[in-house]
């Protein structure tokens, strides 16, 4: 055989046995990203076991069983089945979580059962970095991924879950609906359907009440200055200083245009 020749049978055979090799690695490699997943999401948990550990059990409870009084329950069948209805959270639970604890939260949204440590709000603190608490994203994430993993032990084939509010992201009142959620605004004003709080003014009607607040170029730059400087108008028969003041370092400024014009649609009925 030529040279030539025999070279052309070894590079046969070379690519022959190649592909013969990727076309089982292939077929492996669904089984092995599975086993990888499982792997990773298992170290995620035990990480987000130590974050909670650390930073939670004080108000939640050692094993997150809640404790009366100060902090829910966060592995009991309720948070799995009602709570996203409940808050109106269009999301996943896991994001629902994550915003929560990466927020905190000013005032509770069950006062009459959880106040934190009673200390005043926020009655559960700030915690991701981004907004000057402690923890990172990939903490919070993993605490969350923690709490989620208690869904399969919570879980009770006879409630049938709520569906979840639908929530148009391309609508902008939607999303500001759900950060009126998000930022604790229904711990404290009522709105039909969403809270019965009545710590603050009920908010229906907020968008016609707005254009006869005097000094305001309109509706609208009188509900952000209320969000933004709550004290420089305070509404008859309720107090000042009770509203948050410190909403313009916490709110993004997408989250507080969304937020204004949910409001600018709660017009008198
Ligand atoms: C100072 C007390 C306190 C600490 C510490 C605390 N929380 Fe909370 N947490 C609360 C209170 C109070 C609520 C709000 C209850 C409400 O709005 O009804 C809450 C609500 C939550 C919720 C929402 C539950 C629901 O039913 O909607 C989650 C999730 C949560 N906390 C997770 C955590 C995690 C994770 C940590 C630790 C990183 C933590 N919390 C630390 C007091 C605390
Ligand atoms: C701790 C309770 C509390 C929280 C949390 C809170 N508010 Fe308020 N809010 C009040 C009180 C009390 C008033 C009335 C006193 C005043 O005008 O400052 C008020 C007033 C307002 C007003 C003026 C209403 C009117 O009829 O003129 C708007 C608008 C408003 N809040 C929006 C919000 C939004 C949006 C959020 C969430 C980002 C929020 N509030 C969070 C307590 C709260």
């Amino acid at each position: 055989m030529k040279r030539i020749h025999l070279e052309i049978a070894l590079g046969t055979i070379f690519i022959i046995l190649s592909s013969v090799v990727l076309i089982v690695m292939a077929a492996e490699e669904p089984g092995r990203l599975a086993r990888f997943e499982v792997e990773q999401r298992a170290e995620q948990i035990e990480f987000g076991a130590a974050v909670f550990e650390i930073n939670c059990t004080s108000c939640h409870g050692s094993h997150a069983q809640g404790i009366p009084g100060k902090a829910p329950c966060l592995r009991c069948p309720e948070l799995f089945a009602s709570r996203l209805a409940e808050v109106g959270w269009p999301g996943s639970l896991e994001d629902y979580i994550v915003s929560v604890v990466s927020t905190g939260r000013q005032v509770s949204t069950r006062p009459a059962l959880y106040q934190g440590e009673g200390k005043g709000p926020p009655v559960m603190p700030t915690w991701s970095e981004r907004f000057g608490g402690p923890l990172r994203d990939d903490q919070i994430r993993a605490v969350a991924a923690f709490i989620v993993n208690f869904q399969g032990w919570a879980e009770n084939p006879e409630v049938v879950p709520t569906p979840l509010v639908a929530v148009d992201i391309n609508d902008p009142v939607s999303l500001g609906r759900v950060a009126f959620v998000q930022y604790g605004c229904i711990g404290c004003h009522a709105i039909d359907g969403l809270s019965q709080a009545t710590t603050g003014p009920a908010l229906d009607g907020v968008a016609t009440r707005a254009e006869t607040r005097t000094g305001y170029e309109s509706a609208e730059d009188y509900i952000r200055t209320s969000i933004l400087n709550p004290g420089e108008f305070v509404v008859e028969g309720f107090g000042d200083g009770i509203m948050p003041t410190n909403f313009s370092e916490l709110i993004s400024e997408a989250d507080l245009e969304n937020l204004v014009l949910f409001l600018l649609s709660l017009t008198e009925p």
